[in-house]
C-alpha cells in the first residue's frame, strides 16, 4: 500500500483508521472521503479528504486517478439493524459502492481492501468456533450484501485478477465515533453509559454471546492483511478474525471491578435479538492465524481498562 482511499471515512472504523494509516503511510499519502457526516476535525485537518459519494462510480474514479491511489478501502455499509428498517436502500449503498470499488481497482489495478461481518453467517451456520468455511445463509439484508461483496471480491481476483483481501469483522469497540445502527453497538455504549451515570439498560440478553475485537486490534488486522504476502492467501475474502467472545453479564461484570457501583438491566429490542441469535457465539480464526499471522493483543480484561481510562478522561 502506498496511496490509500478510505472510503466512509467518517465511520466508526473509518474515523480511526485513517490517523492509523496517515502514521504508517504518510498523512498526504491517505485520501479520506466522507458524503453526508462530516469528518473529525484530526482527520480534515491531517491530510486530503474529498466529499464524494461511493456510490458515484465516475466520481470514484476521478478521485482515485487524481491521488494516484494503489489500494481502496471501502467502509461504506448501512449496518444490520438499521438495515432491517430500510432494506432496499442498505441493499443499494452496500452493493453499489463495493461494486463500484471492484470496478474502479479492475480498471486501474489498484488492490481492495473488504470488510465483511459476523453478519455474513446465519441461523443455519454453527454457532461455536464457527468454520472459515462454512454455510452462509444470513437472515438480514445486511448479511446478504457482505456475502455477495465476499463472492463478488473472489469473482473479481479469479476473473480480473484484481488483489482484493478481506475480514469478518466481529462487533469492534471503540471510544473515538459511536457505531451507527448495528447489533453489537451495546458493547460500545455500556463504557459511556457507565462513566456517565453508572448504568446501562442493555438491548440484548443475558447469555446472548458474540464476537468482539478492540478498535487497535481491528486497524492492525486490516494492515497486516493487506501487507500479507499473496502466495500464501488461500481465503482472501473474507477472513474469520476474532479476538473475544462475550455475553453482556461478562461485560458488566468486567466493568463492575472498576466501577463498583455500576449497574445493568434488560430492556430487549427483539429485532437486535433476532439477529444476534443469528450470529456466531464465537469464530474460528486459525486461517487468518496460519495464512498470514493474525493474533489479538487485547482481551475484555484489557480492552475495558483500556475504554474506561481514556473515555474517564475525555467524559470527566
Ligand atoms: N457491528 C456490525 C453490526 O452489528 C456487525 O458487523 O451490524
Amino acid at each position: 500500500m502506498k496511496n490509500i482511499l478510505v472510503l466512509g471515512a467518517a465511520g466508526q472504523i473509518g474515523s480511526e483508521l485513517v490517523p492509523y494509516l496517515r502514521n504508517i503511510y504518510g498523512a498526504q499519502n491517505v485520501v479520506a472521503t466522507y458524503r453526508s457526516t462530516p469528518l473529525i476535525p484530526e482527520i480534515m485537518e491531517g491530510g486530503p479528504c474529498e466529499n464524494m459519494d461511493a456510490m458515484d462510480a465516475e466520481r470514484m474514479m476521478s478521485v482515485v486517478k487524481k491521488y494516484d491511489i494503489d489500494t481502496i478501502v471501502n467502509l461504506v455499509a448501512v449496518l444490520s439493524a438499521v438495515g432491517e428498517s430500510k432494506p432496499t436502500l442498505a441493499w443499494k449503498i452496500n452493493m453499489e459502492s463495493m461494486i463500484n470499488s471492484l470496478e474502479v481497482a479492475r480498471e486501474t489495478k489498484a488492490a481492495v481492501f473488504l470488510p465483511s461481518s459476523i453478519g455474513a453467517f446465519g441461523p443455519n451456520t454453527p454457532m461455536d468456533n464457527t468454520p472459515q468455511d462454512t454455510l452462509m445463509r444470513p437472515s438480514t439484508i445486511y448479511g446478504i450484501s457482505k456475502v455477495a461483496a465476499e463472492l463478488l471480491g473472489d469473482y473479481y481476483f479469479v476473473k480480473y485478477g484484481v488483489d482484493c483481501r478481506g475480514l469478518r469483522y466481529p462487533g469492534i469497540i471503540s471510544n473515538v465515533t459511536l457505531p451507527g445502527g448495528g447489533t453489537t453497538d451495546y458493547a460500545v455504549e455500556i463504557y459511556y453509559e457507565a462513566i456517565k451515570n453508572k448504568k446501562y439498560t442493555c438491548n440484548l440478553g443475558a447469555g446472548t454471546f458474540l464476537d468482539m475485537m478492540y478498535m487497535p486490534d481491528a486497524l492492525r488486522a486490516l494492515v497486516e492483511l493487506m501487507e500479507a504476502d499473496p502466495a500464501k492467501l488461500v481465503h482472501r475474502n473474507c477472513f474469520n478474525v476474532s479476538a473475544m467472545s462475550f455475553d453482556p453479564e461478562m461485560i458488566a461484570a468486567e466493568i463492575k471491578k472498576h466501577i463498583p457501583d455500576f449497574a445493568m438491566d434488560y430492556n430487549v429490542d427483539p429485532v437486535k435479538q433476532a439477529i444476534a441469535n443469528s450470529w456466531p457465539n464465537y469464530m474460528d480464526h486459525s486461517a487468518a492465524q496460519q495464512e498470514w499471522g493474525w493474533k489479538p493483543e487485547y482481551d475484555l480484561g484489557s480492552m475495558t481498562a483500556d475504554m474506561l481510562k481514556i473515555l474517564g478522561a475525555r467524559l470527566a
